[in-house]
């Protein structure tokens, strides 16, 4: 089954682009983001995928706005939605249509260090003001709250001595650079499902 996937992104894009390289039995055919000066646009340009801007903020009304999304991700077929540095909320409404197929990927290992207000540097400072052995990365399902939707695939990296949140920061991409695609292949494969809001993985393809 060739999965068309959705990437919204909000930043530099280096996830979206490790999704795209990646796809094998899925595609990336859709970039949606809020900030028209992304840098994840100009690297949706290199590789030829389309790219759509929309700012919540423009919308009169968040009806309106997931209106207009619903539309869109209907209009371009899309099976699948891939958060990748999304730092907009996805309206309930979509994430009804979508339930079970979108997907987030997170710089920590949740549930801890996830929630309201934890992206970016503040989750590794976080970490590191914890003074914890690992971090790492989480692939989950998105719900209605920040972080909190049924986890699909996780991947540790210690965290070292003299770490700054700008070198875990790196150690922690280069794990979600491999688990995002990994986890959107398990999909494309047929070997997830969900239950009781726990994923199960299929140990062999269903497609
Ligand atoms: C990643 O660390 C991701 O986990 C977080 O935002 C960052 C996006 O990086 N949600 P990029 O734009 O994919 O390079």
């Amino acid at each position: 089954m060739n999965l068309r996937v959705a990437v919204f992104a909000s930043g530099g894009g280096s996830n979206f682009q490790a999704l795209a390289e990646n796809a094998l039995t899925y595609s990336v055919t859709l970039v949606v983001c809020n900030r028209s000066k992304a840098g994840v646009l100009d690297r949706a340009h290199t590789l030829g995928v389309s790219t759509h801007v929309l700012s919540p903020r423009a919308f009169e009304s968040e009806k309106l706005y997931s209106n207009v999304l619903l539309e869109l991700l209907h209009a371009e077929k899309i099976d699948l939605i891939a958060l990748a540095g999304y730092l907009c909320k996805i309206p309930a409404p979509v994430v009804e249509t979508f339930w079970g197929r979108i997907l987030n990927i997170h710089p920590a290992l949740l549930p801890r260090f996830g929630g309201k207000g934890l992206y970016g540097h503040r989750v590794h400072k976080a970490v590191l003001e914890a003074k914890e052995a690992f971090s790492g990365a989480t692939v989950h399902f998105v719900d209605e709250e920040y972080d909190t939707g049924p986890i699909l695939l996780q991947k540790k990296v210690p965290v070292l001595p003299d770490d700054t949140p700008d070198s875990l920061a790196k150690r922690v991409l280069a794990v979600e650079h491999q688990i995002f695609p990994e986890a959107l292949e398990l999909i494309a494969e047929g070997r997830v499902r969900i239950k009781d809001r726990r994923v199960i993985i299929n140990p062999t393809k269903t497609t």
